[in-house]
């Protein structure tokens, strides 16, 4: 079985479509083996125990520095033996040693079609304002590897996704969830558990 830690800060909407298809036996081979919290009492969390996961909070308020929060978290998941580690949402940076750890073997859901409106300050809503200030007619959504700079690994799957006249930065949220997100991140998870992928530089082969 392919082992994953899924890192969540909010909704976890996104932690939601992965656990939806494993057990509609869609997304095979891989168990949520722990969700990690980088905040208290997010629906995230609640979406983990209805789906009886094991759940550990680490809240990046409680460590100064970034290096201390590393640790805490590498101690958290260290236990679970996780092949793959999945940003589903997940607010807070990563240092360098976190990375370092798990080379390779992060991945992330970024809200745009990166490089797009990606990047410090651009996460959450923000990168749907900044595409609807901007005046683009198409977003979407981004799988990639996570390293040390921000948004910037390797893209291993991307999804677009239309704008509609009239569209507020809330609901374009919500269908690029729907239509690209919930789509791609457990298409990530499968494609990874199965072997398929490699990294080559900055880019990625998938190979069937
Ligand atoms: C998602 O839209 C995700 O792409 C975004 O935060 C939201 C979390 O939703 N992540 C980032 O912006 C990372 N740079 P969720 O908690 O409902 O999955």
């Amino acid at each position: 079985m392919f082992k994953i830690a899924v890192f969540v800060s909010g909704g976890g909407t996104n932690l939601q479509a992965i656990i939806d298809q494993i057990q509609s036996g869609h997304l095979t081979n891989v168990e949520i083996a722990c969700v990690l919290a980088s905040k208290t009492q997010t629906y995230a969390q609640t979406r983990a125990e209805k789906a009886s996961l094991p759940c550990v909070v680490v809240r990046r308020s409680d460590y100064l520095k970034l290096s201390e929060y590393d640790e805490a978290i590498l101690d958290a998941i260290k236990p679970f033996a996780v092949d793959l580690v999945v940003l589903a949402g997940f607010l807070s940076l990563l240092g360098p040693q976190f990375i370092a750890n798990y080379r390779q073997r992060i991945i992330n859901i970024h809200p745009s079609l990166i490089p797009a409106f990606c990047g410090p300050g651009l996460y959450g809503i923000k990168p749907h304002q900044a595409a609807l200030d901007y005046g683009v007619k198409i977003t979407g959504a981004t799988v990639h590897f996570v390293d040390e700079h921000y948004d910037e690994g390797p893209v291993l799957l991307q999804r677009a996704v239309e704008i509609r006249t009239g569209d507020t930065a809330e609901v374009l949220q919500q269908r690029v969830m729907k239509e690209a997100e919930q789509i791609i991140l457990p298409e990530a998870i499968g494609l990874i558990a199965a072997g398929h992928v490699q990294i080559e530089g900055r880019k990625t082969i998938i190979r069937s």
